[in-house]
């Protein structure tokens, strides 16, 4: 089915911004519709677009249902975007995934119902594995996520899938890796430009430096969430979305100083412990098999991803 009416809640953040590039960027498309609140979102992630008609901006949060039901209506496909980004925040706000994160699903999931949208896409995570030893599958059984923020993400994907069996819904659940690319305003090498912007002599590098997962670049993540929309057929999947390399914390810290060509190496300092934070899964290994039997293919490993998107980063700031 081809839909042509797209509404995307947290669309003016990172990821969501590639989505407005994306859909825009297609002459059957006649609406895109971003609702936000800018608590992390930015405008220039769209200014490039502000004189096509077909976008719209809502400033607004996802907890005020009566604007959200009354900007939703009339779309067909509702991207989901809007969370608490920051994982580490749980520990000094333990509401924080809750209410930054599950309740704004369900908000999404009232809203989607009562305006009768067809179809709602959501970002989830590898967050909601928890720390398992073999390559997570979308299948798995027996999930424990071991931070509030991966639990927001596996209680979303729940009552997604119970609306869809409830009221008629379609939906696709992305489970995605590390995401990275232009305009990123969180994640390591968001976090090691500053601190080496700050510091090029010394970088504090969070846990021992061995943690390795998958990064992929936010142009494969489009690519994969708008081929799995096109191509669904039934009332939910859900899909890995990630490449099938890793890498460490160490890798990205040497790639940062060698992207910000810097004179002396920085020194190397350690916070310790196997991982950057409580709630942090040290090892993400993610089976990727099911997005790519739709014929979906990474064009970029972990090391082109987090190198383009270093350089990128370099750019805006
Ligand atoms: N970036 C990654 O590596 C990654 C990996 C896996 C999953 N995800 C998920 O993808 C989604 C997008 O991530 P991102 O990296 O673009 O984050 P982001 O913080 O850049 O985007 C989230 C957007 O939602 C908006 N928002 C947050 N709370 C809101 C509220 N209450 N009302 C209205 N708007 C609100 C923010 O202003 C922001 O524009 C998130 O749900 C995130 O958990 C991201």
């Amino acid at each position: 089915m081809t839909f042509t009416r797209y509404f995307l809640v947290g669309g003016a953040g990172f990821i969501g911004s590639h989505f407005i590039d994306a859909l825009l960027g297609q002459d059957t498309i006649e609406k895109v519709t971003v609702y936000d609140n800018f608590s992390s979102g930015q405008e220039w992630h769209y200014q490039h677009h502000q004189s096509d008609p077909r976008l719209v901006i809502f400033r607004a949060d996802v907890k005020d249902s009566f604007t959200l039901n009354e900007a939703m209506a009339g779309h067909e496909v509702v991207i989901h975007f809007a969370a608490n980004p920051d994982i580490s925040r749980a520990v000094l706000e333990p509401s924080i995934d809750f209410t930054e994160g599950l309740f704004l699903t369900h908000q999404v999931l009232e809203a989607a119902r009562l305006t009768k949208v067809k179809r709602l896409l959501y970002t989830s995570g590898s967050g909601v594995y928890g720390e398992v030893d073999e390559d997570s599958v979308e299948n798995q059984g027996g999930m424990y996520p071991i931070s509030t923020y991966g639990a927001s993400k596996l209680g979303s994907e729940a009552f997604i899938s119970s609306y869809c069996h409830l009221f008629g819904l379609s939906a696709c659940l992305f489970r995605f890796a590390n995401v990275v690319g232009p305009r990123q305003t969180h994640g390591v090498g968001y976090d090691f430009i500053r601190k080496l912007t700050k510091n090029p002599h010394s970088l504090e590098i969070l846990g021992d430096g061995l943690q390795s997962k998958s990064y992929i670049h936010v142009s494969d993540v489009v690519s994969a969430v708008l081929l799995a929309n096109e191509k669904l057929t039934s009332k939910i999947e859900v899909y890995n979305v990630a490449t099938n390399d890793s890498i460490s914390v160490n890798e990205i810290a040497k790639l940062t100083v060698e992207c910000m060509n810097l004179n002396e190496p920085a020194d190397f300092k350690y916070s310790g412990g196997d991982r950057g934070w409580k709630g942090d899964v040290p090892r993400v290994r993610l089976n990727t098999d099911k997005i790519r039997t739709l014929g979906w293919s990474c064009q970029q490993n972990s090391i082109e991803a987090m190198r383009s998107a270093l350089l990128a980063m370099l750019r805006e700031i």
